[in-house]
């Protein structure tokens, strides 16, 4: 197992005039525990399922440690700097640290305005170019295609479907896989 590498914030913060990505805080646990409960992002998602206000503290709270141990990077999407109106992170693979999988929610009322691509497409190539990691990669459930449009369109490639590849609320199901790697920029 390679030594961990501390991970830090993006500086300065990503953002491309819509939206801006910024550090989830203290004062945001009530939006996130909003934002988990959507059946959707606990259909599609691994956060726990019901999600109590403890699951968003101890979340918020292991952030600082996450990134001290290379862990991963989770960042709140906002819109004008206002509260998060969703998250995407990246996770580095514990095994290989040139592989990180990225994951997404939207709260549900801000669904379909393209902040989930281009947070997704700012972190990727964040990771890319400034993290040195390869492969950025992430897996959409088969009957989740808003997630797929999100991957196509923020620039990442359908690898193929994984065929009962993860337990997800007690059920195995198939995903798709879709990757972003360093010549795909
Ligand atoms: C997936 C999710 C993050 C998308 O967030 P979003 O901000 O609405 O995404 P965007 O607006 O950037 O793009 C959504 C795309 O999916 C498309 N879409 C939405 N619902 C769709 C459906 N049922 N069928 C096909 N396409 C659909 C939209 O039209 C849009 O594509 P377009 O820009 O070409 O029109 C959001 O729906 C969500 O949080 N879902 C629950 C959690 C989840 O599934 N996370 C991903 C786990 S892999």
């Amino acid at each position: 197992m390679p030594a961990p590498v501390p991970l830090s914030y993006p500086d300065p913060p990503l953002g491309d005039g819509s939206i801006g990505l910024r550090p989830w805080g203290d004062a945001d646990l009530d939006v996130m525990v909003a934002i988990c409960r959507d059946p959707d992002v606990a259909r599609f998602t691994r956060v726990p399922d019901p999600y109590s206000e403890a699951d968003a503290r101890a979340w918020i709270d292991a952030q600082p440690g996450r990134l001290e141990a290379g862990e991963g990077v989770t960042l709140a999407i906002t819109s004008s700097g206002g509260a998060p109106l969703g998250s995407i992170g990246l996770r580095v693979d514990p095994g290989d640290r040139d592989i990180a999988e990225a994951g997404y929610m939207v709260a549900a009322a801000a669904r379909g305005r393209g902040l989930a691509t281009t947070a997704l497409r700012l972190a990727s190539r964040w990771a890319v170019r400034e993290l040195g990691i390869a492969r950025v990669h992430l897996t959409a459930h088969v009957d989740n295609p808003a997630s797929q449009r999100v991957a196509e369109r923020a620039g990442f490639r359908r690898e193929g479907v994984l065929r009962a590849w993860e337990e997800i609320r007690g059920e195995r199901v198939d995903l798709v896989m879709f990757s972003l790697v360093g010549s795909d920029l």
